[in-house]
């Protein structure tokens, strides 16, 4: 039918995240380190992969249930071949409305212009240090800090602007001359800086709750320098909390997952890259729509299965976390993107 599924909580679905690849060209120790994600770590073949067409088809019965906004993420999604040909086809999709990407921009400069061609609207890069060492230290990647920067520039160039950047800040990494440097980047690019708290997803990361900086000290950081008042919210349900800048040099975004939770208002799904539908950041196991897809299933079976997962969600991880349940066996981020 034409209504929209709510869930147990009353929250609709409006936001599908889509991961295109499980690889990545960084070993961001938070969430891919490389004792892990070494040589020896087997990553997804082909085969495994949901294909392009697979995709489109899924946001297109996604759309039919109230999806408006599709993030594409990884892993690095940048490392998918022809990702603009998706860009095209998911853009084409009627009731889409807004095509984000997620990425480290390492790989931007070459593919800026052929994304916004194709119909990509924004884009997010994750970067958490602007000092050069710190940089490669977390992120563990011969790539230089240089190189990131300049994907972010052509980014802008190509007409990709604003540019969000998302920087996850943990305690004793980043959370010293790191926020100031960032805010600072933000204050004179017009770059929009939004500091995460760091989260206990996936199961290889070690996550600690001393090691989570509260988003109230990151503000109350920056506004000693630079004061700050608070920002309606873009649009309902919005992740992130907004700020200004009194001066008028531009806003940030703090994004208070552990000591402020909104999963009241979560809106999101979450695609793995083999077809997997993760109702929750933090779930263990998602629903195989890629059996679906692969299995000969009508439209109508596939808008009916979806609407019934929609119904019986009831997540809302982030109210329930402990340090206990952070130790339990989660999703992995290079698998659902974040
Ligand atoms: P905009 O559309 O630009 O507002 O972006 P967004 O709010 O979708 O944020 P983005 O995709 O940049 O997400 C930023 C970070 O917030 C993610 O990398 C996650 O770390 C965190 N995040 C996003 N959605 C959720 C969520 O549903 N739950 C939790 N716990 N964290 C989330
Ligand atoms: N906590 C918070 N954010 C994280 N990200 C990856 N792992 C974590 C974590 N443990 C962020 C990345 C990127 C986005 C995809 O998720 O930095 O911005
Ligand atoms: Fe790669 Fe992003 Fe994970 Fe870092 S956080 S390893 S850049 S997917
Ligand atoms: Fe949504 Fe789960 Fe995040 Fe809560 S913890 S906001 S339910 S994804």
């Amino acid at each position: 039918g034409a209504t929209q599924p709510s869930d147990q909580m009353g929250r609709g679905l409006r936001d599908l995240r889509i991961s295109v690849t499980d690889r990545c060209n960084f070993r961001c120790r938070y969430c891919m380190p490389r004792e892990i994600f070494g040589p020896q770590h087997a990553f997804l073949p082909r085969e495994e992969l949901l294909s392009f067409e697979e995709i489109t088809r899924l946001v297109r019965a996604f759309a039919g249930i109230g999806v408006q906004k599709i993030r594409l993420t990884g892993g690095e999604p940048l490392l998918r071949a022809e990702l603009e040909r998706l860009v095209e086809m998911v853009a084409g999709v009627d009731g889409i409305t807004d095509i984000a990407l997620t990425t480290n921009a390492s790989l931007l400069r070459s593919k800026a212009r052929s994304l916004r061609d194709a119909g990509l609207s924004r884009v997010t890069v994750s970067l958490d240090s602007l000092d050069p060492e710190r940089f490669a230290s977390i992120s563990d990647t011969p790539v230089p800090l240089e190189r990131v920067l300049d994907g972010i520039a052509a980014a802008e160039e190509a007409g990709l602007s604003p540019i969000k950047i998302n920087a996850v800040v943990k305690r004793e990494l980043n959370d010293g001359d790191d926020i100031l440097g960032l805010a600072a980047h933000g204050r004179e690019t017009g770059r929009v800086v939004r500091f995460i708290e760091y989260m206990d997803v996936g199961t290889t990361n070690g996550w600690r709750l001393d090691e989570v900086v509260p988003a109230r000290e990151i503000v109350d950081r920056i506004h000693a320098s630079w004061p700050l008042e608070p920002v309606d919210a873009a649009y309902s349900g919005e992740v992130a909390q907004r700020y200004r800048y009194a001066d008028g040099a531009g806003e940030i975004g703090v994004i208070s997952s552990v000591t402020q939770p909104f999963c009241g208002t979560c809106t999101r799904a979450r695609l793995s890259a083999q077809g997997e539908l993760f109702t929750c950041l933090f779930g263990t196991k998602g629903h195989d729509l890629r059996a679906l897809v692969r299995d000969g299933t009508s439209d109508a079976e596939l808008d009916e299965r979806l609407r019934s997962i929609w119904r019986i969600r009831a997540d809302r991880y982030s109210e329930l976390r402990t340090e206990e349940t952070a130790r339990r066996p989660k999703v992995e981020m290079s698998y659902i993107g974040g």
